[in-house]
């Protein structure tokens, strides 16, 4: 009935590059934790949606867009009012009351988002630091990024020493210089560098330049 991806996936740090092809097929595709990161061509998805807390705004917000066809009254019974777009649709999206400050600090993004010169300049500057991690990454003889190359994701770097004790000691030191929630999911191990709007490129330099002292120190 329809294709589901999650387009960017934040335990391995993979996305999508290309979307597939479905033809007549719907594809649905979380978009959470790469929504605003670049622009996106709407008219190639049945539906969109993502949490924004990753890079839109706080938690408790869900952002749908979904194509008008599919807006449809035949959903399962037990579907919850909540989540049913025909309801949403008809109501403007307040059905229920809806969390208004949430939106508001939603809001206050987009016009960040747009001074910073919109979707294009930000999918440039995700691309640049992105390659600034890879870059080091790449050529270091102590960490190595652990998904393929062809599939990394912009907004999530993992990596690892290999050998579990040394990325601990890696994170514990990084949080004394300010260098927060490196940790790898709990599924994974080893590290994680989220690199979502919010974070800027001086970020991102402070991390490489820590990674290189402690490639010098740990060799
Ligand atoms: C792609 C993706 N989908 C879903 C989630 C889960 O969102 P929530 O914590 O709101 O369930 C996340 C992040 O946590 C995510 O990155």
């Amino acid at each position: 009935d329809y294709v589901y991806i999650c387009q960017n996936e934040t335990v391995y740090g993979t996305r999508y590059t290309h979307l597939p092809e479905t033809g007549d097929i719907p594809l649905v595709s979380d978009v959470s934790s790469m929504f605003l990161s670049e622009p996106v061509d709407v008219s190639k998805y049945g539906l969109i949606y993502g949490g924004v807390q990753k890079n839109v705004g706080p938690a408790g917000v869900v952002i749908v867009i979904v194509r008008d066809d599919l807006i449809r009254e035949d959903v399962l019974p037990f579907t919850p009012t909540i989540m049913r777009y025909k309801t949403q649709a008809d109501a403007g999206s307040l059905s229920n009351t809806p969390p208004a400050y949430g939106i508001y600090v939603c809001g206050l993004v987009f016009k960040w988002l747009k001074e910073q010169g919109g979707l294009e300049a930000i999918q440039k500057r995700n691309q640049e630091k992105a390659a600034l991690l890879y870059g080091y990454l790449d050529q270091s003889k102590l960490f190595s990024g652990t998904a393929q190359k062809e599939f990394r994701s912009l907004m999530n770097v993992p990596f690892v020493t290999g050998d579990a004790d040394l990325d601990a000691k890696f994170i514990a030191e990084a949080k004394t210089r300010g260098l927060e929630s490196l940790k790898g999911h709990r599924s994974v191990g080893g590290m994680r560098a989220s690199i979502y709007n919010a974070m800027p490129r001086e970020g991102v330099e402070a991390l490489v330049a820590f990674m290189e002292e402690f490639e010098k120190n740990n060799a």
